[in-house]
């Protein structure tokens, strides 16, 4: 029987012991077979453990976001600086050149958008288009304690079914409604049930406090979504603060892309996850990278 009327959170979490790897560098993914460690591997940078993902998929629910207006303008130059491009195959197919070498996190859940209720949604993805993307990941929403919760957790539920037929891994994103709390019993809730469902990463909220308890509750990677645009600083405390309380990377739109300079705050951003930079320290790098924007990276390599 379900508790109900006080749910019993976990309390204990072992701080302070690691959860071990147990032969793959992902966490989770030992038991996985090879195509699904392979694609993982694309995804997570094996010497560091950690991914920076480029979420330009807003556009499937709330239309032409400002700075995702022009894709090739603003995102392509980007993408060298990213692990991974988090993206729906509208724009993939119209608007991500083929030659680019990063891997696709592909988002296969759509059916609402801003105007109504957000977790109203369907998988919006066959698994053989995804295969034919090249896809290393399949992603859907589940919108814990909200309208649509049983069907948004079938539609993981559903795609992690597919993955297994195709090898190809879900990253469970915990969608959250316009008034939903986002503290570490409700984050903590969602991540573990998209955890035990069996996606193979899970993309949430950053929270204070106790972040660290929703990392450790959760068998599986944690990536961090980079939510409403913040100022700089204040994102790169953001992103330093996920990781050093154990996620395996960040998943950032909009504190990328809406940045003033979003080729330098996206170096200043991958100085954290991959260098264990402090906050002070990206926000020097974004301020004189800023003041020399004509750094030559190239958009697809
Ligand atoms: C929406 C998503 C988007 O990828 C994400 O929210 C966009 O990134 P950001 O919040 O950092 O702008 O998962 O559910």
């Amino acid at each position: 029987m379900a508790d109900l009327d006080d749910v019993k959170g976990g309390r204990n979490f072992f701080a302070g012991t690691p959860i071990p790897h147990r032969g793959f560098f992902v966490q989770g993914a030992h038991s996985l077979d090879w195509g699904m460690k392979n694609r993982l591997a694309q995804i997570f940078d094996a010497r560091s453990g950690r991914t920076l993902m480029l979420a330009i998929d807003l556009g499937f629910f709330q239309g032409p976001t400002t700075g995702l207006e022009r894709i090739d303008v603003s995102i392509l130059p980007l993408l060298s600086c990213a692990d991974a491009l988090m993206v729906t195959r509208g724009v993939l197919r119209t608007s991500i050149p083929p030659e680019m070498n990063k891997p696709i996190v592909l988002r296969c859940t759509a059916g609402q958008s801003v105007l109504k209720e957000l977790s109203n949604e369907s998988l919006s993805v066959a698994a053989d288009d995804a295969a034919r993307l090249n896809a290393s990941a399949m992603a859907a929403q589940a919108y814990v304690g909200a309208q649509y919760e049983h069907e948004s957790i079938c539609n993981v539920a559903e795609l992690v079914d597919r993955s297994q037929r195709t090898g190809i891994p879900v990253l469970g994103v915990t969608g959250i409604g316009k008034d939903m709390a986002r503290d570490a019993r409700y984050l903590g809730l969602a991540t573990r049930i998209v955890a035990e469902i069996g996606a193979h990463f899970v993309k949430t909220y950053y929270c204070e406090p106790d972040f660290e308890d929703v990392v450790l509750g959760c068998p599986v990677p944690i990536v961090v979504a980079g939510g409403k645009k913040l100022s700089e600083i204040d994102a790169l405390w953001m992103a330093f603060k996920s990781i050093d309380q154990g996620a395996a990377g960040v998943d950032m739109g909009r504190n990328i892309f809406q940045a003033e300079h979003p080729l330098a705050m996206i170096q200043a951003v991958r100085a954290i996850v991959h260098g264990n930079a402090r906050p002070e320290y990206a926000f020097d790098l974004y301020c004189s990278l800023k003041e020399n924007v004509a750094a030559p990276i190239s958009a697809v390599s």
